[in-house]
């Protein structure tokens, strides 16, 4: 009852004018998503667009934040296209995702701070900043073990497993085992919403899911100038998960594509790192002096020290904005 009626109250956000609509979190809460600078961002945005189009949807921060006639959204990661297809069938029953949800928390014993505070004072006071991870802990390993021993696999308990994980991520190793540990994290008032939100949002676009390496996925859709295309890919000079196999390589096949696009009349905008902590991403400065450059104020978090850096982000676009 309580998730119907925060729809409710969504709803009526989303009637207010544009320039005063809240921004909204994807549940997925991916580590370097574009929550927090959606706002620079979207401005940039065209303000007309039949599809849009997103090769690297990650988290899917921005393309719930858009409005279009249609959505083709894509990421190589299996696991994160898997997951949003889960949420996309959930968001019909959020009353019964949610049982489901609250069923599983209490079979593994996992804090739920959305609904109550279970934490004893005892261990706040032992471990003052770190008390969600030891308190949950125990949980997620046989979690953990459930899900990697099961060859089912329950996009439920992955999403469980993200939620009360390091840094909320995503990570597999060789052998395909999921292999973060706790998190010092829970499931809060924040998760709530954002789940709501993605299940309100959700049911007003049309989308498409694709699970291939971004050219595959452009070489397969049909495109036209009234469409859009906004490209998040790896950073080539930071950190990441994802970073990983992005190389000098890819960095220049990315931009061939973009140019490619933009020969053919296409609109898109693509964000990227062009400087941090001494480097700097002279290849796709260099290609970015063609187009419009808009410079982002951000700060990133690196996963290896968790600390926050100043670094120089940008949008770059092949549009003008009054124009589009
Ligand atoms: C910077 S993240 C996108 C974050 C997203 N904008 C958000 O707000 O959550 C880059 C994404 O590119 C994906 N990726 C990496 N290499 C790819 C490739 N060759 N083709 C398609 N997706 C790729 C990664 O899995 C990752 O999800």
């Amino acid at each position: 009852m309580q998730a119907r009626q925060n729809l409710k109250t969504i709803k009526n956000f989303c009637l207010f004018p544009e320039s005063i609509k809240p921004i909204i979190r994807s549940p997925l809460f991916y580590v370097g998503d574009k929550f927090k600078l959606l706002k620079e961002i979207l401005k940039h945005f065209p303000t007309q667009i039949a599809t849009f189009v997103e090769p690297f949807v990650g988290g899917g921060s921005v393309f719930l934040n858009v409005e279009a006639q249609k959505f083709l959204l894509n990421d190589i990661d299996s696991y994160i296209i898997a997951l949003h297809q889960f949420l996309c069938s959930q968001a019909e029953n959020p009353q019964f995702f949610f049982e489901n949800l609250e069923n599983l928390i209490q079979k593994y014993g996992f804090s739920y701070s959305y609904q109550k505070d279970v934490v004893p004072e005892k261990l706040k006071k032992l471990y003052p900043k770190t008390y969600y991870a030891h308190y949950n802990k125990k949980a997620y390993q046989a979690l953990k073990s459930d899900f990697n021993q099961s060859s089912q696999k329950d996009m439920l308990q992955l999403y469980l497993l993200l939620i009360y994980g390091f840094n909320r991520m995503l990570r597999f190793n060789t052998k395909g085992e999921f292999n973060l540990p706790v998190g010092n994290v829970d499931f809060n008032e924040n998760v709530w919403q954002a789940l709501n939100d993605y299940f309100e949002v959700i049911q007003q676009k049309e989308i498409q899911w694709f699970n291939l390496d971004y050219q595959d996925f452009l070489a397969q859709i049909s495109l036209s100038p009234a469409d859009f295309l906004y490209f998040d890919p790896p950073y080539l000079i930071t950190f990441s998960e994802y970073n990983k196999l992005w190389g000098e390589i890819q960095e220049k096949n990315l931009i061939k594509t973009l140019n490619d696009l933009h020969q053919r009349g296409l609109r898109f905008a693509v964000s990227n790192v062009v400087s941090y902590k001494g480097r700097e991403n002279t290849i796709f400065k260099e290609w970015a002096k063609n187009f419009k450059i808009i410079p982002i104020k951000s700060n990133y978090i690196s996963y290896h020290d968790n600390s926050i850096k100043q670094f120089e982000e940008v949008l770059v676009c092949n549009y003008e904005k009054s124009s589009s």
